[in-house]
């Protein structure tokens, strides 16, 4: 029996063809590991009502670590109308199957890593390397939202809060409400993540990215919980930013920032911002991970429009078999895979369309694997 158990979940869009190809240099790396395929993602959600069944989450239940390509979200009403008829009158609700899992398994910190690639074509400047810590399970992803917005509800917030006041123009049904949720703990232990990780890697600085000026409650909580574990690691400088200053000096001076922490949306936001600084999203990969159990993808998502063409960049899901070796504490192997990549690109031999090449997404992964011995 291999020692490792690897759930793998491609998804749809472009998710299949990124997994596909990732696997050429992975499978040369000689792990020893035995790969589970699952359902997830769109046709599951037309045909069953759920993009992620229940035998994909016992799936996972029964592995170490999970591979996920990427998944088409829709809005609300995109997603009834695809639904098949006979399911239509029965309740079902699409919610986004990774937001889902991370939450489900608590997933709570969002690792994505932007590390300039020396020679790729796409550099928008050499020396920048960053690490975002997103946290990963709160926020206003929580989930907790209401439209039309129940009358019950509607009168504790008249009660408690002055603000309401300026709605009663508004019916229940003319408002929508999506809640920014956070906890203590929550923010504690994004934090707390983000300074272990300076601390282990030597970075200088954590930055936390808030907007405390204006949603005073959730990131006041925020800035709170930072400052106190701060305390525990005096050799790091620690500061707050606002998140639409940061966006500026993000494209500004991207090489002044080191570890970046934030809650879920901003996280989200500023990670493709991030992506871009490094090529785009051909080469950004995200670890989602939590105590027990982590889950490794490309920060792009299901890209439908270039989906059977067999021509997007497969970096960015080698990449995120790059942290989940990491993870997994296979460090030659993660090491190898990563100076493979790194190769590639400085070499700009192999390379696909948004590198301004004509590579395939099999030729570009072809050509990694083959710089593994
Ligand atoms: C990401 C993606 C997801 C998110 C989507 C696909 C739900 O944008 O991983 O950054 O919003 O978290
Ligand atoms: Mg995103």
């Amino acid at each position: 029996m291999a020692r490792l158990r690897i759930a793998v979940l491609p998804g749809d869009g472009i998710g299949r063809e990124v997994m596909e190809a990732a696997f050429l240099p992975l499978e040369r790396l000689g792990l020893d590991a035995e790969y589970l395929w699952g359902d997830i993602g769109w046709e599951f959600w037309k045909k069953e009502g759920s993009a992620l069944p229940q035998r994909t989450i016992d799936l996972l239940h029964s592995t170490e670590v999970c591979l996920f390509g990427a998944i088409t979200s829709k809005t609300a009403d995109e997603a009834l109308q695809e639904l098949a008829p006979s399911l239509r009158e029965k309740g079902f609700k699409y919610i986004s199957p990774i937001v889902q899992l991370r939450q489900l398994f608590d997933l709570y910190v969002n690792l994505r890593p932007c590390k300039a690639f020396p020679g790729n074509p796409l550099n928008y400047r050499e020396g920048i390397d960053l690490v975002i810590f997103r946290e990963n399970t709160e926020g206003l992803y929580a989930g907790v939202e209401f439209h039309p917005l129940p009358s019950e509800v509607r009168r504790i917030l008249e009660i408690h809060h002055p603000a309401m006041k300026r709605f009663s123009f508004a019916s229940d049904g003319e408002i929508a409400v999506s809640l920014r949720l956070m906890t203590k703990r929550g923010c504690h232990r994004i934090v707390k993540k983000a300074f272990e990780y300076a601390k282990q890697f030597g970075r200088k600085r954590v930055t936390l990215v808030e907007k405390a000026n204006v949603l005073r409650e959730t990131g006041g909580l925020m800035i709170r919980e930072a400052q106190e574990v701060a305390q525990a690691y005096p050799e790091i400088i620690f500061d707050v930013v606002n998140v639409d200053a940061l966006a500026m000096w993000l494209v500004k001076t991207p090489e002044q920032y080191d570890v970046l922490v934030a809650e879920n949306l901003f996280g989200d936001i500023l990670s493709d911002l991030a992506a871009q600084l490094i090529g785009g999203l051909g080469f950004s990969a995200s670890g989602n991970i939590g105590d027990h159990y982590a889950i490794f993808e490309p920060t792009h998502g299901s890209a439908p429009k270039h989906a059977g063409m067999g021509k997007v960049n497969p970096l960015a899901m080698i990449n995120a078999m790059v942290l989940m070796l990491d993870w997994l504490g296979e460090l030659d192997q993660s090491k190898t895979l990563e100076k493979a990549v790194r190769q590639v690109i400085y070499e700009g031999k192999a390379r696909t369309y948004d590198m301004g090449g004509s590579a395939s997404t099999t030729e570009m992964a072809r050509a990694i694997a083959k710089k593994i011995a």
